[in-house]
């Protein structure tokens, strides 16, 4: 059997497809487990509910990656077009147990590749993150292990699904259409993942917080959040949460806040009236 977990974009999600750097953590609660026998045929189940086009790209997947006579079982608790990472985790997994030798460097190189069937244009922060288990500070291709200090975090779904491929192509397309406004609000996200970096390894709460705030206000003026995404942030701010964003693609999907052991109870009470679907995670 082979893992890979999930992740979460903690600053930058979008701003990283332009080249401005970007923050992620591994979800390590949340896995894609493959098995693979030998079959006359290609052939494979899974516990994800898929739709047609997400079934020709998996099976596209396949392919590009030389599989075509075994019998392949995906066994994943990530939901997908969710903002979790659930492609580049399913694509890690399979990776790593068709290549069990291959480094953490060259698996990643092909965990690209395979986004680049899921997503059109992928920043390559969703595989990297995937690929070595810790946190990053990517920017431009270039992948640093960053240290934090330990932190919570609580995982809240919005119940709303969007694809993370029309989401970048709805920015691109906005983006285009005057480079200057969004050019702004993209190297603004930038510059709050730069000082996300220093904050996080000191561990300075109510400025990450700060942060995450002021993230997902930029998310919403270029276009990606929602109004349950928006509510969700409300609400656990209201609660007492230092910060709270939208993750990943966006217009659906996940949401984040940032907790302690002080507060965690009472920001969960509050947004369980809104999501039976909270998870804490624990970072360290
Ligand atoms: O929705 P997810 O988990 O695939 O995250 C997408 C993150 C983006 O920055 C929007 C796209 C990318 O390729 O980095």
């Amino acid at each position: 059997m082979s893992r890979a977990y999930a992740k979460t974009i903690l600053f930058g999600e979008h701003a990283v497809v332009y080249g401005e750097p970007g923050i992620a953590i591994p979800i390590k609660s949340m896995h894609t487990d493959i098995e693979l026998t030998d079959s006359k045929n290609i052939e494979y189940e899974t516990n994800w509910e898929l739709d047609s086009s997400s079934k020709k790209k998996l099976e596209e997947l396949f392919s590009f990656l030389g599989i075509n006579d075994k019998s392949i079982k995906i066994k994943s608790n990530i939901p997908i077009s969710s903002g979790l990472g659930s492609s580049a985790s399913l694509s890690v997994s399979l990776i790593r147990k068709v290549h069990p030798l291959w480094t953490k460097d060259r698996v990643n190189e092909l965990a690209y590749k395979c986004e680049e069937i899921f997503h059109g244009t992928p920043s390559g922060i969703d595989n990297s993150v995937i690929t070595y288990e810790k946190p990053v500070y990517y920017e431009n291709g270039i992948i640093e292990i960053i240290q934090v200090k330990p932190f919570k975090i609580l995982l809240i779904d919005s119940g709303v699904r969007s694809s993370t491929k029309d989401v970048v192509l709805q920015v691109r397309k906005s983006y285009e259409s005057n480079v200057e406004k969004y050019q702004k609000i993209l190297s603004q996200i930038g510059y709050i993942s730069k000082k996300a970096r220093e904050e996080l390894s000191y561990g300075n709460i109510k400025m990450i917080g700060f942060l995450m705030i002021r993230n997902h206000e930029l998310l919403r003026e270029l276009g990606v959040s929602c109004d349950e995404l928006d509510d969700i942030v409300k609400l656990s701010l209201e609660a007492g949460a230092y910060g709270a964003k939208m993750v990943g693609g966006g217009k659906g999907g996940y949401a984040i806040a940032l907790v302690d052991e002080t507060n965690h109870k009472k920001v969960e009470d509050k947004l369980r009236k809104f999501s039976d679907n909270i998870i804490g995670v624990d970072v360290n």
